[in-house]
Formats: structure tokens, sequence, C-alpha cells
């Protein structure tokens, strides 16, 4: 992690960033946030991460406007050009005089971004253990706030079952990871959810979509009701920070023979190969 971070227009080593313990992100979880991948120094589909924080933000009734072009003015002194790295954003309410659930009136957001290398996930690779569990979060999740702790809960249940993921289940239905969207391939089909307030619309997914469509991948946005889930040949969870993972097994059972499939590995190429053209 670069030790220089940006809260309320400056710059300053991380151990100096401090925000007040009356702040509403501290108190309530108030706020809203975005991680944005950034590849030799390139922040990765940019538009569409900033396209997703005013969605957020306008949710939540924060009322915050600032141009592509300020973002990334923030965000460019904190990047190194020679490595992987995503930009962590949060944005809360700020600090108002006392605790009050009502919104403050008056009140300057707080803003805050810090920059964390990208590490290689290891499950890319090998594949990874997943469980299904009930989606317990609430119904807004295509907004991106920092109230996370239903996805910690079920994050740490799936880490408690030695699986690096909890696949979430809605009546009947599957919705996405507990920090991940979700792909299968189904009869020879990719398939996964549609955007709704049941799911975060994930920038890796859309770039997934859009390759699938251009390189002849059979691929639709349709519900996967968990039986099939349990019978699809491939599954994965994609993500900025881990991007495509593989699941060889779903509560306890292989998926396909328990390898990553031929599918991921063609996306997978197809990904690695974008990245580079914009890098
Ligand atoms: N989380 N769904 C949820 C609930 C997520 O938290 C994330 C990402 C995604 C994937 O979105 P994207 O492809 O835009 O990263 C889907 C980030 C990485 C996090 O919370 O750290």
């Amino acid at each position: 992690m670069s030790d220089t971070v940006y809260l309320n227009g400056e710059y300053m080593p991380l151990a100096d960033a401090k925000i007040p313990v009356l702040d509403r992100g501290f108190l309530f979880g108030d706020g809203v946030y975005e991680v944005i991948p950034a590849y030799a120094g390139r922040l990765f589909r940019f538009e569409d991460h900033i396209v997703r924080l005013n969605n957020s933000l306008r949710e939540i009734r924060l009322d915050l406007h600032k141009t592509v072009a300020e973002w990334q003015a923030i965000f460019q002194p904190l990047l190194d050009s020679g490595k992987d790295e995503y930009i962590y954003l949060q944005i809360t309410r700020g600090c108002a005089p006392k605790r009050d659930h009502g919104f403050p009136e008056h009140v300057v957001p707080t803003v805050f971004a810090m920059c964390s290398e990208i590490k290689p996930f290891p499950g890319r690779v090998t594949g990874v253990k997943a469980v299904t569990l009930d989606d317990t979060r609430w119904q807004k999740c295509h907004v991106k706030a920092t109230a996370l702790l239903a996805h910690l809960l079920l994050r740490q249940e799936a880490l408690d079952q030695d699986c690096a993921e909890a696949i979430l289940v809605r009546n009947g239905y599957v919705t996405e990871g507990a920090a991940s969207n979700l792909f299968a391939v189904i009869d020879d089909e990719l398939i996964t959810p549609p955007n709704s307030n049941e799911i975060l619309p994930g920038i890796t997914r859309d770039v997934i979509l859009e390759l699938a469509a251009a390189n002849g991948i059979a691929c639709k946005e349709d519900v996967i009701a968990v039986e099939a889930l349990k019978n699809a040949s491939e599954i994965w969870v994609t993500s900025s920070t881990r991007e495509i993972v593989p699941v060889i097994e779903l509560d306890g059972q292989l998926v396909g023979p328990g390898k990553p499939g031929p599918v991921f590995q063609k996306t997978d190429q197809l990904l690695q190969a974008y990245k580079q053209s914009l890098a």
C-alpha cells in the first residue's frame, strides 16, 4: 500500500489520516465506496466506476458532484505506474454535531482515497471452494454501501467452512457472492443473473459480458435457480480485485470435473488480453 492517502482535499501519510468519531461513516456506516483497479498506472473502466459511484450517491441522497476529470486528478498522484493497483474511495455523509439518525444539514461529506497493490489471487489458477448461504442482505444491494456487516458475516461463514466465497440465495435463486458477481455455464451457455436491486452491478461482470458477446461465447443474463447451479459445468465468481475465479467445489460437491473449465480458460485469456490492450 502506498503510504500517501487523500483525505478531504489533502494528501498525507496514512498514519496522519484521521476522522472524527462523530463522522456518520463511523457511527452509522452512512456512506458509499468504490474499488477501481489501475493497471500500469491507468484506471480501468474508470468512467463506468464513476457512473456507478454517482448512482450509489444518488440512492443514499448524498449530494456530491465531481466530474470524471476531477476524480482522476485526485487519484492520479496516488498511483504507481509500475504496479497493478486499486483505488479504494469512500465517501460518507460527513461529521454532524451530534448523533442523530436523520440527515444533518450543511454537513460537508468526508472523502477518503487510498491506493493498494493488487496481488494475484491464488484461487484464480487453482479454483476455489464455495458454499451457498441465505442472502440475508438488504433490498438495495445495487448500492455500493459501506455498511457491509451482512456481507462480512456471510464471507466469514464461508471462510469458517474452508471456502473462499459464499454464493447467496434468495427465494430459491442465486444472486451473487458476498463480494463478487456470479457466472455459471449451464448447457454450454454462460449465464449471469440480471442486474437488479438484488446484486451489485459489477464492472468486471460488464466486461465479461462484452468480451463473451464479441468473441462468440454463448452468453445470457438470466435468473439461476440454486438447483440449476448445482448442475452447472462451470461456476465463477468475479470482482475487480480477484478478476475471474473458478469455483471447483460447491457445497462439498465437485463442479463439473472439479477443475477450472474451458469457458473460464477462454474468457480469462480474453480478459487478460483486454487489460493489456488498455494498459
Ligand atoms: N467488491 N458484488 C459485490 C457484493 C461486491 O462487493 C463486488 C466487489 C462485486 C464485483 O464488482 P466489481 O466487478 O465492480 O468489483 C459484486 C469489491 C471488490 C470490494 O468490496 O472490495
